[in-house]
């Protein structure tokens, strides 16, 4: 009765994860996406702790690892700056490839506790490969976010370290990463299976050191699936059927959206899982043609203010600057003010603006800005050529015509969005740094941009008192 209960329970927990999933996909539906996803762990929790034949030391570690782990989880979490998520992620993400490696070692160590047992007393071979694979991928997932994080949070520089022979060393390091596993399974031997972890975490450091920092939050995407398949591979270590599920669930997901970013910044998803992205790209370039340049048109907020007073169709887009200077409040302000003057105003968000997915998304709906205002790449770029004003907030790379035409850029290819058709444009930022990517926009210099030089926030703060008066 209470295996069918817990059973049932599990059920319910991993429905719940699916519809968490759905929700998230948009931010109308994120909130309850997020309930969906809390209840459904509480329930896994739940069923976990009420297991039959739990001991009331075990609850008791439980609750402690819960009260431990929540605490710094929240703590964390209401400290952290939005801009610096990314590396957030990547170091959670450590975290998950570590306990996979401890569960690992507590399956091989105390096989008896986990009922992985035969009759003669020897770990089944099919939990050895289960516990093989979970702790090499959790290795891998480990050290390579740990590098990952460094590189993100600047702690170490984010520029590509590259060597000769690099691809054909991780190919080797691999073929030798699969010997060993298929030897562990084999003999059961604890010097393989340390070998195997001294390994594993070698290669997550080897896969991601080449890997510029631009590119980075395509690879955090990429550990967070690794972290699911190890979760999963946990799952069938313990035998338990909601871990695999889960695993699973956030494996997929993560290459999924991996492949999302990739295409959103016209990458190939088997360079990544190579390790060898962004090592061509990701050094900063001048680029964007270089030479004579005509003098940069700068403009005051009150200009800028004037001339969108008298335009009837605007679109603002949002990039990686609004994030930092937190301007999203103040520019919904002046979309407000916009629309009672008249205009039509409407949001353009790239698939990589910013640093993460979804980044400009979350903080445009944090500001209240209507869903049915906010239009993808796609749907929107047809519309510039309609514009009186684009109104580039702290955007830069996403914007950046050299993605169309210069070869030699490293953002060639990535779809832009067509910004140089609006009649004027507005570009908001501090001075005439590159973005993201280090390459210079030629748009600064063209006949129908505007520059206002200064922080996002400030600017648009402007901007709304000169619309009011
Ligand atoms: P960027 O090209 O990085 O440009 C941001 C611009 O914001 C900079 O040029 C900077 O210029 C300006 N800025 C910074 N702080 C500011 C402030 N306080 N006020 C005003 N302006 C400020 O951003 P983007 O257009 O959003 O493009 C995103 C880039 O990140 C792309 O290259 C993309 O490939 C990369 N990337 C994104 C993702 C995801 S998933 N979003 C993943 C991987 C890579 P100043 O210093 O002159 O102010």
């Amino acid at each position: 009765m209470a295996h069918t209960l817990s059973t049932f329970a599990y059920l319910a927990a991993s429905v719940l994860f699916i519809l968490a999933l759905r929700g998230l996909s948009h931010p109308e539906t994120s909130r309850k996406g997020n309930t969906f996803g809390m209840v459904g762990m509480g329930i896994a929790v739940l069923a976990t702790v009420l297991q039959p034949g739990m001991s009331f030391s075990g609850i008791a570690l439980i609750i402690a690892g819960l009260l431990i782990g929540g605490g710094i989880g929240t703590y964390v979490a209401q400290k952290i700056e939005m801009t610096s998520l990314p590396q957030l992620v990547a170091a959670f993400h450590s975290l998950v490839g570590m306990a996979a490696v401890a569960v690992a070692a507590a399956a091989f160590y105390a096989p008896e506790s986990f009922g992985i047992l035969d009759a003669q007393g020897h770990i089944k071979a099919g939990s050895l490969v289960e516990m093989s694979l979970g702790l090499a991928i959790g290795a891998i997932t480990f050290s390579g976010s740990v590098i990952a994080f460094l590189k993100l949070d600047g702690r170490m520089s984010g520029a590509p370290i590259t060597f000769k022979g690099q691809h054909l060393l991780n190919a080797a390091l691999g073929l030798l990463l699969l010997v060993l596993v298929v030897s562990f399974v084999a003999s059961g031997n604890p010097l393989l299976f340390w070998l195997i972890a001294l390994l594993s975490f070698g290669l997550g450091f080897l896969l991601i050191i080449p890997i510029g920092g631009a590119d980075m939050p395509v690879v955090v995407s990429m550990l967070n699936s690794y972290s699911g398949w190890a979760a999963a591979g946990i799952g069938f270590t313990v035998g338990n059927l909601l871990l695999i599920v889960t695993g699973a669930l956030v494996g997929a997901s993560g290459a999924i959206l991996s492949y999302i970013m990739c295409k959103g910044m016209n990458r190939s998803i088997i360079n990544v899982l190579l390790g060898g992205f962004g090592s061509e790209s990701g050094s900063a370039s001048a680029g964007g043609g270089g030479g004579d340049r005509p003098p940069v048109k700068a403009g005051s907020p009150e200009d800028a203010a004037y001339m969108m007073k008298n335009a009837q169709k605007i679109i603002i887009v949002p990039g990686y600057g609004m994030a930092v200077a937190q301007a999203q409040q103040v520019l919904r302000e002046m979309g407000d003010l916009l629309k009672k003057e008249g205009a039509e105003v409407s949001y353009a968000i790239h698939p990589v603006a910013g640093r993460m997915p979804g980044h400009m998304n979350v903080l445009l709906a944090e500001a209240n800005v209507p869903y049915e205002e906010v239009h993808e790449l796609e749907e929107i770029n047809p519309e510039f050529a309609d514009a009186d004003v684009a109104f580039v907030i702290g955007a830069n790379d996403v914007t950046n015509p050299a993605a169309k035409t210069d070869k030699s850029s490293p953002i060639y290819g990535m779809p832009i969005l067509d910004v140089e058709r609006a009649k004027t444009v507005f570009f908001i930022k501090r001075g005439m740094s590159s973005g993201y990517a280090g390459v210079d926009n030629e748009l600064f210099f063209r006949p129908n941009t505007m520059m206002l030089f200064g922080d996002a926030k400030k600017v648009t703060q402007e901007i709304v008192q000169a619309l009011q008066r």
